[in-house]
């Protein structure tokens, strides 16, 4: 019995450690590289900026990279730089992060809604079907960070005539057949929003091409459509990007294929601790390499994995619950046919996934999920 005068919170149960879905990497050596950016005195677009270009577009195999403001700021310039307009028809999976399609109505042109491959990625036997004369281009998004079946896009945009441009937001370091993710299309847009693979302490993108002219474009339009300091070519916006940003950025580059390691490792780890369960578990390209941005499972049970997992302070995610065609903002689209689409956003859930987690963490959601399924 508790005396009277005593908290009685003395007999709660200790509330369990929380896991985050991501956790984004702050250390010492990131600290020292945007102090020093700080003291520089020069924050938009100066040499840490242009040096993190080089080594993106290196990394990447290309031949430019444009920082931006946003993965979404990246798409879009990239669609103006393409010359996209009103009436133009742009193939997109209807499964993905809505800026994707967001870029592609601003740019005022039509998306065109492809349903999932068994990957989750863009069902290139779809979008085949919904080819017409009005389609300029296509953009597949290497989704949870595995790549979207790259020859087989490839393939049908040379038969078509039409470009192709990766989203590669969630897939920075991924591959396939051992060639990076970004340089397979006439452009990619990266972002490093803070759980991404490439994480920066807060929004930034990059547009990287081996397309002179694209990169031009792109370098005019995300500052105000500048041909010189104090003129003006087109109309473009500010959609630049910063020193403090870019420091940090350049020391995590360095690290991406660690840090990806590390993201595949856990994955092997929820694979083998998953085992057995009656969850689907990610399915993977033989030829591509996945980067695990997310760790997704399928359950017809989510809403209670999910608050089964919560009650044990372990963050679970849905990307995406709703699928872009779907969304307010495009209502009209509503009533397309997608159904594996349909079917999956049902049932997906995103478990813990970072380069930052732990092993005893992974180990943790996989023994309370187990615990769910009475294992
Ligand atoms: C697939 C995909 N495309 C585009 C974006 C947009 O990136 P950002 O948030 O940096 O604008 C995101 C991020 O949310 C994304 O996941």
């Amino acid at each position: 019995m508790p005396r009277p005068g005593r908290p009685t919170t003395a007999y709660a149960v200790p509330k369990p450690v929380p896991i985050p879905l991501s956790r984004p990497p702050v250390d010492d050596e990131l600290k020292r590289a945007v102090l020093a950016a700080i003291d520089s005195r020069q924050y938009i677009l100066g040499p840490e900026c242009r040096a993190l270009e080089a080594e993106l577009a290196h990394d990447t195999g290309v031949k430019h990279a444009v920082l931006t403001s946003s993965g979404t700021a990246a798409l879009w310039l990239t669609l103006r730089a393409l010359g996209v307009k009103a009436g133009d028809e742009i193939l997109v999976p209807a499964h993905t992060a809505f800026p994707t399609v967001e870029a592609i109505c601003l740019a005022e042109a039509t998306p065109v809604f492809v349903d999932a491959d068994e990957f989750y990625t863009l069902d290139v036997a779809d979008a085949t079907t919904k080819i017409t004369p009005r389609t300029v281009g296509i953009i597949p998004v290497h989704l949870y960070g595995q790549p979207a079946d790259l020859p087989a896009i490839q393939d049908l945009a040379a038969r078509h005539d039409m470009w192709f441009l990766e989203d590669c937001a969630q897939a920075q370091g991924a591959g396939w057949d051992g060639r990076r993710v970004g340089s397979f299309g006439r452009a990619a847009a990266f972002s490093f929003y803070p759980s991404k693979n490439l994480p920066a302490m807060g929004d930034g993108g990059a547009v990287l091409t081996s397309d002179d002219h694209i990169a031009l474009r792109c370098r005019r339009l995300r500052d105000h459509g500048r041909l010189e300091k104090d003129v003006h070519g087109e109309v473009g916006f500010n959609l630049r990007f910063n020193e403090l940003q870019a420091a940090a950025l350049r020391v995590l580059l360095r690290r991406l294929d660690t840090m990806n390691e590390r993201r595949r490792a856990l994955a092997a780890r929820y694979l083998q601790g998953l085992a057995g369960l009656p969850l689907v578990p990610p399915a993977t390209r033989q030829r591509a390499r996945h980067v695990y941005h997310l760790f997704i499972v399928r359950t017809p049970r989510r809403a209670e994995l999910a608050a089964f997992l919560k009650e044990r302070g372990i963050q679970t995610g849905v990307h995406y619950p709703i699928p872009t065609h779907r969304q307010p903002a495009v209502g009209c689209f509503a009533s397309l046919a997608v159904p594996r689409t349909e079917r999956l956003v049902d049932e997906i859930l995103s478990l813990p996934m970072s380069a930052d987690h732990t092993d005893e963490e992974i180990d943790r959601v996989v023994a309370a999920v187990r615990a769910f399924f009475g294992a």
